[in-house]
């Protein structure tokens, strides 16, 4: 039976996330947005590079989501993204409005979907989701520490000269200013990164992590990453269709593990076909414990300020 993946949101990284399927003959495509014409306009755009890509994935671009019915997975990134000077937790509210309305009709649509969530504030983001769809906890999954990770990945290979194919690390915990890059746990082919790089330099290279999405808003001044994000996100996808059990680090639901119960936040994941298989409990060290709390702590105030406004 051949897959079916909805993007929801056709702007830079929903589009970017449906030619990347298609690309690589993951699954069929619905692309939908609000904006008539545009999912249209894209995916069929998308259809004629596939003679050239040896692809034969059919796309549909649409602003019903009836045609979205049956997927297999279902990626959110319609929303707001944020422009200069704005920080993720300025998207809030209006994210919120949408995500519940697009999880709503697109989980009628597709009831045994997996989903990723994407739009922003990611962990917030899930937990709309995960109370509009009405899924189990392990069919929402939230991306963001997969792009943390090769924000990081990219800045240590630069750095000690290799090849990023080397560097092994994970980030954990929210998607924002708390995020939790795990420099114990990081390596290049087995080697502790701290045998190659000093302490000073390491710790502005976890800064330029957590300040990742920020670096490229300041650039593009009009919107923010979108290349990286879909990258990440058809990782997601890839491994959940095709069962791979690759463990990557996600925004999980958690309930028990790592001390916290009721939340979403990036925590490392192994990704099937089922959505979230397992979810790994690491080691941490009091020092790693205490910034994974308090980025947890950080995505626990914007679910108070989502419940105070009817969420
Ligand atoms: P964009 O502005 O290029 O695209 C957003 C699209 O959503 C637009 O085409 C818009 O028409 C559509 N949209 C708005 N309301 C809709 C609705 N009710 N139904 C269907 N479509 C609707 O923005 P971009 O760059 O694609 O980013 C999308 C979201 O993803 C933002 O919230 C951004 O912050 C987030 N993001 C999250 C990342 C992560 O790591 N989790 C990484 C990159 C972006
Ligand atoms: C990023 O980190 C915008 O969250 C997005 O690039």
């Amino acid at each position: 039976m051949r897959k079916k993946v909805t993007v929801v949101g056709a702007g830079n990284v929903g589009a970017s996330c449906a030619v990347r399927i298609a690309d690589k003959e993951l699954a069929d495509v619905a692309l939908i947005d609000i904006i008539e014409g545009v999912p249209q306009g894209k995916a069929l755009d998308m259809l004629e590079a596939c003679p050239i890509e040896n692809s034969d994935i059919r796309v549909v671009g649409t602003n019903s989501y009836e045609d979205t019915a049956n997927s297999d997975v279902v990626v959110m990134t319609a929303g707001f993204p944020r422009k200069p000077g704005m920080s993720r937790d300025d998207l809030l509210l209006k994210n919120a409005s949408i995500v519940k309305s697009c999880i709503g009709q697109a989980a009628k649509y597709s009831p045994n979907a997996v989903l990723i969530v994407v739009s922003n504030p990611l962990d917030a983001m899930c937990d709309v989701a995960y109370h509009a769809s009405g899924f189990s906890r392990n069919r929402v999954i939230g991306m963001a520490g997969i792009l943390d990770t090769a924000r990081f990945r990219t800045f240590l290979a630069e750095a000690v000269g290799v090849s990023v194919e080397n560097v092994v690390a994970m980030v954990l915990g929210g998607h924002g200013d708390t995020m939790v890059p795990l420099v114990r746990y990081t390596s290049v082919a087995g080697i502790p990164i701290t045998q190659l790089l000093p302490a000073d330099q390491l710790a502005a290279i976890v800064q330029r992590t957590r300040d990742g999405g920020a670096e490229i808003v300041g650039h593009l001044k009009t919107g923010s990453a979108f290349y990286a994000p879909s990258s990440s996100v058809v990782e997601m996808v890839e491994s959940i269709l095709k069962d791979k059990r690759k463990v990557l680090p996600c925004a999980a639901l958690l309930d028990g593990e790592y001390g916290r119960k009721g939340i979403f936040v990036g925590v490392p994941c192994n990704l099937g076909s089922y959505g979230i298989e397992k979810i790994y409990e690491v080691e941490l060290d009091g020092g790693e414990r205490t910034a994974l709390d308090a980025s947890a702590d950080a995505v626990e105030e914007l679910v108070r300020v989502l419940r105070r406004n009817g969420y």
